[in-house]
């Protein structure tokens, strides 16, 4: 079958990192390598930067940058690679969480010289709970880093994974030499600021060469030796089956900003990398070259025009062919939906097209039928599982503050928390409506378009509130509490109740004294739909 082909040549992953590790620089390399670029600084503007978070005219700029950036498709060696963009700012960390349910694998980029920060730790446990095959880029190593036996371990210890390195670097910073390529026992010799695309690999014969001495000083050419005798005894070959089961990870050292490093990086990840997997759903076990069409949506994003309220949500196909104006059957309410204009990223901008298949995201203009999570088959009855909810970190009612356009206040929150950028609890009785997100930004960017796209007005008022807990369990129990604590009890916008705890220590105390019910701080979308 001429589409099995198709499947096997994708490669569907994103890059994650902690914010200034370098993860938007190396995605810019890796579009140079693909051609989908020419120079530097185009990938750049994406980012939502801490400045902008008083300036939104710059967040409006940025977000529509994000809408063309956010998968980005090249071929390369006969591959087709569509690298699925994150935000890298933190109070975005849900829409990361949600976009990693659609990739097959992750680069994940470290600072050498900070080691696994905070972020990083949390992405990986993300990845973790979906067996998701991580290959590590160590950044940045043109500046004084830690020493590579310590990061391996930090590796170790932090994201419990077991490592594998594939490359080693020739000291750091300003000594940096390069890096020796232990799988091919070559060397790829470091020079700053290389702005053509290929690594001068040199061809050496192992770490007993009797050029290397000439190559890297005789000293260096010592303690590589030594290193890579203890690597060789430790590591010995990489075991593809327990990386793609992301139990190891295969370790490069580079440096982004000089494009060092990064050939590697992508010939490896193309040999190593998976294909298209397999996806849960609720019902069964769904495969990439099964004939028939599936899909779910991971991402919705507004039209950038505040005029146009149709949306674009974003589809991972999961198995068979999507084709342009075919019907296909939206499962959540029994409709079937077909698309004019559905589109991809393989140019630099937008283009439409006639067919997509499994591993490729596609967008399609909504004009309110999706949201996140919903699944589009031939008829089948499937819900994709994975695509993770979590509680919020900050909760703030929502204060109208123009009685007269209430009716815009709702249809905005209500539009924007289906977006996925903040979560929208209710509360009975009296109507009140509780916003939480992960963190402040998404307040102010809620506030500024519920006024430039609904005309509303409204202002925030901070609430006590630690954590929204989804409740499971014994059902009598569970109707009983809600009685007894009618008070903490909102509704998501899937109409579950959830219990709003006060304090780390409430939830503790009420978990304790209701064994019958599990609350729980994250739920999977699929449960609810
Ligand atoms: P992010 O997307 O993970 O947040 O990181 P980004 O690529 O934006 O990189 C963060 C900073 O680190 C940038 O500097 C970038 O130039 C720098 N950087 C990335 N890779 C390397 C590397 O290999 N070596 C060194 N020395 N620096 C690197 P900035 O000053 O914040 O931005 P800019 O003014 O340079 O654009």
């Amino acid at each position: 079958m001429a589409y099995e082909a198709e499947i096997q040549r994708r490669k569907t992953f994103a890059i994650i990192s902690h914010p200034d590790a370098g993860k938007t620089t190396l995605t810019e390399k890796l579009l140079l390598f693909g051609g989908q670029i020419q120079s530097a600084g185009a990938v750049k503007s994406n980012k939502i930067t801490k400045a902008a978070t008083s300036d939104f005219m710059e967040i409006e700029k940025q977000r529509g940058i994000s809408v063309a950036t956010s998968v980005m498709s090249f071929e390369y060696g006969g591959k087709l690679v569509n690298i699925l963009d994150t935000p890298g700012h933190k109070d975005f960390a849900e829409d990361t969480y949600r976009t990693l349910s659609a990739v097959d694998s992750v680069i994940l980029v470290i600072d050498s010289v900070k080691g696994v920060e905070e972020q990083t730790e949390r992405l990986m446990e993300v990845c973790r709970m979906r067996a998701t095959p991580v290959i590590t880029f160590v950044n940045k190593m043109d500046r004084d880093g830690k020493d590579p036996f310590d990061l391996l371990d930090e590796l170790e210890n932090k994201l419990n994974i077991h490592v594998h390195p594939m490359s080693w670097p020739i000291n750091s910073g300003r000594d940096f030499k390069g890096v020796y390529l232990l799988p091919s026992r070559s060397l790829n010799l470091f020079e700053s600021n290389k702005t053509k695309v290929a690594n001068d690999i040199v061809r050496i014969n192992g770490v007993d060469d009797p050029q290397l001495p000439a190559l890297i000083g005789e000293r260096n050419a010592s303690k590589l030796k030594e290193d890579v005798d203890l690597i060789d005894g430790v590591y010995g070959d990489l075991d593809r089956d327990s990386y793609l089961r992301a139990e190891v990870s295969p370790v490069f050292f580079g440096s982004g900003l000089n494009n060092f490093g990064v050939q590697e990086l992508l010939e490896t990840f193309l040999e190593l990398a998976p294909t298209p997997v397999h996806r849960p759903t609720k019902e069964r076990m769904v495969e990439p070259i099964e004939q028939k069409f599936t899909g779910f949506v991971f991402k919705i994003h507004a039209n950038i025009d505040p005029r146009h309220r149709d949306r674009i949500a974003f589809l991972r196909v999961c198995s068979g062919k999507f084709e342009r104006n075919r019907p296909y059957r939206h499962v959540r309410s029994g409709k079937d939906l077909r698309f004019a204009n559905p589109y991809t990223f393989l140019a630099r901008s937008k283009e439409v097209v006639e067919d997509a298949y499994a591993g490729d995201v596609v967008g399609l203009y909504d004009t309110g039928n999706f949201k996140i999570g919903d699944t589009l088959t031939e008829g089948e009855i499937l819900h994709f599982q994975g695509i993770p909810s979590f509680s919020p970190e900050i909760f703030k009612e929502v204060i109208n503050l123009d009685p007269l356009k209430s009716k815009q206040l709702e249809k905005g929150i209500e539009q924007l928390t289906e977006e996925g950028l903040a979560q929208l609890f209710r509360q009975e009785p009296g109507n009140r409506k509780y916003i939480g997100t992960v963190g402040e930004l998404q307040f102010e960017v809620l506030q500024h378009r519920l006024e430039h796209e609904y005309g509303a007005k409204c202002r925030f008022e901070a609430r006590n509130i630690h954590k929204a807990c989804w409740m499971s369990g014994d059902e009598t129990a569970i109707r009983d509490f809600m009685k007894f604590r009618q008070n903490n009890i909102a509704w998501d916008k899937d109409n579950q109740p959830v219990f709003l705890a006060e304090t780390a220590f409430t939830l503790r105390m009420t978990q304790d004294n209701n064994p019958k019910i599990q609350f729980r701080t994250m739920v999977e979308l699929a449960e609810n739909n």
